[in-house]
């Protein structure tokens, strides 16, 4: 199998799929200096895409990309941001994307999210998404946390079905989405953003690196757990994984997911330790 690199959006656009979150970065865990070289190593082995967000770091997070992509070709990234549900509506929105962009020091997004629902009408989010698409300040936008009878109730907005893309936890140890939601989303052409697709490296699930089928599937490959975690999101081709770290060998070394097929028989081995949803489960969230 050979591993798709991009996902095709509703207007014929690609977007990368294996991308660099930012959450927790820009928070003083490590030198600001060393988050930086981990998303330039990142860049330098060819990972296009970050995901990051008006409120992570209150900002500082979208400050510390700005300084990480000073010197790149800016038409061979892919920035997602997103802003808050408060933010959300006429009065507020483009004032949060244009301190978003200046923070990134870019004049457009290729993907601006609702980071969650809000009391704001998805009309309005709707129509100021669409009036600062036609303005040429976002390429795409989309939604983030969104259930199956959110995205419904969005596509049944006008415009809604403009929606480009659903981001949402999903990980080996939270398949809640595949029940319902993923169908839609794929009947739709919404391709999924999976967030902590690593679990957050085992703390939302303390059993998942420790399990004696993931385990098993790392040492077949020569991996580690957490790159067989990023290779089972991965095995859907529309869906995109943004692992998030702050360390340059852990960004190079989660990227060897992307060359990491997992056979049937491993993937049933995956099933059966962490079985797929049989019913609706409430969505999982961070
Ligand atoms: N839309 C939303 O509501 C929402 C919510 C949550 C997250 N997100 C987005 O999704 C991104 C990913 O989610 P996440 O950051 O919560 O979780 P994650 O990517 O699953 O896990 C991040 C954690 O894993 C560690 N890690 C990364 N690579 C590792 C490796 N190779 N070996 C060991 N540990 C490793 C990181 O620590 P080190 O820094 O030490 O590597 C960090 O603590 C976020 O950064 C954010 O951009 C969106």
């Amino acid at each position: 199998m050979v591993f798709r690199r991009d996902v095709s959006l509703h207007d014929g656009s690609l977007m990368p799929r294996f991308g660099m979150g930012t959450w927790h970065l820009a928070e003083g865990r490590r030198s600001p200096a060393q988050e930086e070289a981990a998303l330039k190593a990142g860049l330098d082995a060819g990972i296009s895409l970050i995901d990051t967000a008006e409120m992570y770091a209150d900002g500082r997070a979208e400050s510390l990309v700005g300084r990480a992509i000073t010197g790149y070709d800016r038409s061979r990234l892919f920035l997602v941001s997103k802003v808050y549900p408060h933010n959300a509506g006429r009065r507020q929105l483009r004032r949060s994307l244009e301190a978003s962009l200046r923070r990134l020091g870019t004049d457009y997004l290729d993907m601006y999210l609702l980071h969650w629902r809000g009391s704001i009408p998805l009309a309005e989010t709707v129509d100021c998404m669409e009036r600062a698409k036609s303005d040429g300040l976002i390429r795409n936008w989309g939604v983030s946390n969104f259930d199956i009878d959110d995205m419904r109730e969005l596509f049944a907005t006008p415009g809604g079905d403009l929606c480009a893309v659903n981001q949402d936890l999903y990980h080996l140890g939270s398949r809640g989405v595949e029940f319902s939601l993923l169908p839609w989303m794929d009947a739709h052409g919404v391709p999924l953003m999976a967030y902590c697709p690593m679990a957050q490296a085992g703390r939302l699930n303390r059993r998942i690196l420790d399990d004696p089928a993931v385990r098993a599937v790392a040492s077949a490959h020569g991996v580690g757990p957490i790159q067989v975690l990023l290779a089972f999101v991965l095995r859907r081709d529309d869906t995109i994984a943004i692992p998030c770290s702050g360390d340059a060998r852990h960004v190079l070394d989660n990227l060897r997911a992307c060359d990491l097929a997992l056979s049937a028989d491993e993937l049933a081995a995956l099933d059966d330790a962490f079985p797929a949803p049989t019913s609706k489960e409430p969505l999982d969230m961070q």
